[in-house]
């Protein structure tokens, strides 16, 4: 009776054991992966319980488009003739530095040079002799643009002042702060202009009309996120300043000094030449002695 027991007991073990190493079940990150437009990628999946996946079959496509993966790795080599979009970009990379790869069941795919073609879900198929299990990864793709440029444009009491930057994805949101000794104000842009680049990108333009006797500092913000954003700020006060009184002071003198060292000038050369005039017609000198300084 005891023997008997034993005997099942490894009888059923024995089948448990089959099973599992039989059974693929590919295992993926819930959570959406996110890149930046440009940057490198690793999609995260795995089998569980783990198992060499060296001699399996692994398929990376896109949705609807099993018969042409982008990554597709068959007896021992990785095959990338299927999509020129992914040929270069696309590798069988291991999700953290400590894994051993394929070895452990690591499957996870590295994307180098995210476009924004990217952002949707990948499918992870792999197969064995036995069994075959497939599941997803989605991914999301971000661009944060150039530093806005500012550009102020000076009325008799107000400053147009123009805020633009490029390079988006989403589109970013735009916020106008002034800071005063009054305290931080927000500006409504009066206006708010997207446009979207050949690449798929958005531009983001917007100008707002100031007092400029408000001499303040004023701040242009683009925002796609918390962690995703570029703020350019201008010192009006400083601008304003600078540009009513110190240079155009300046300016003004030296275009005065320029007049009367041209009048001067003019008067020296119209002194001798009426009096070279006059030598040549009394017949005392000749004006060519006064040539060769001018040629040489
Ligand atoms: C997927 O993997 C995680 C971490 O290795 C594990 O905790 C979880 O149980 C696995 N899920 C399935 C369905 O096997
Ligand atoms: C992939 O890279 C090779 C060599 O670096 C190059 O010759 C080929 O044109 C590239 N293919 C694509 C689709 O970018
Ligand atoms: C991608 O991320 C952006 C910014 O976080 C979000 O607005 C957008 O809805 C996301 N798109 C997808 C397809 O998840
Ligand atoms: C402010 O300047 C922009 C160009 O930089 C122009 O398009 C806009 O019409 C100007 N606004 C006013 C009120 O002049």
């Amino acid at each position: 009776m005891k023997e008997t027991f034993v005997c099942f007991s490894v009888v059923f073990l024995g089948v448990r054991l089959i099973m599992a190493s039989d059974t693929i079940a590919v295992n993926c990150t819930k959570a959406v992966i996110m890149g930046k437009y440009g940057s490198s990628v690793i999609l995260p999946c795995w089998l569980t319980p783990e198992m060499n996946a060296e001699s399996l079959e692994i398929r990376w496509y896109r949705p609807d488009q099993f018969g042409s993966p982008l990554l597709f790795y068959q007896n021992h080599k990785i095959i990338t003739n299927f999509q020129d979009m992914y040929r270069n970009r696309s590798s069988l990379t291991p999700r953290n530095p400590q894994s051993t790869g394929l070895k452990q069941g690591d499957v996870s795919l590295r994307l180098d040079n995210l476009g924004l073609k990217d952002i949707g879900v990948f499918h992870c198929y792999v197969s064995g002799d036995k069994s075959y299990n497939d599941n997803t990864v989605k991914l999301n793709v971000t661009a944060l643009g150039s530093l806005p440029l500012l550009s102020l444009e000076y009325y008799h009491d107000s400053v147009n002042i123009s805020c633009s930057s490029c390079g988006w994805f989403p589109q970013p949101s735009l916020m106008w702060k002034s800071t005063s000794e009054k305290g931080d104000a927000l500006s409504d842009p009066q206006s708010l202009i997207y446009s979207e680049q050949e690449n798929g990108l958005f531009c983001i333009y917007s100008w707002v009309i100031l007092s400029s006797s408000d001499s303040n500092l004023i701040s242009c913000s683009v925002t796609l996120s918390e962690d995703e954003k570029r703020i350019v700020s201008v010192d009006l006060g400083a601008c304003l300043s600078v540009d009513n009184s110190g240079v155009w002071k300046i300016l003004f003198t030296l275009a005065l000094l320029c007049v009367l060292a041209l009048v001067g000038i003019g008067l020296f050369l119209y002194r001798k030449h009426k009096s070279e005039y006059e030598k040549v017609n009394s017949g005392k000198a000749l004006p060519h002695r006064f040539l060769p300084h001018f040629i040489t």
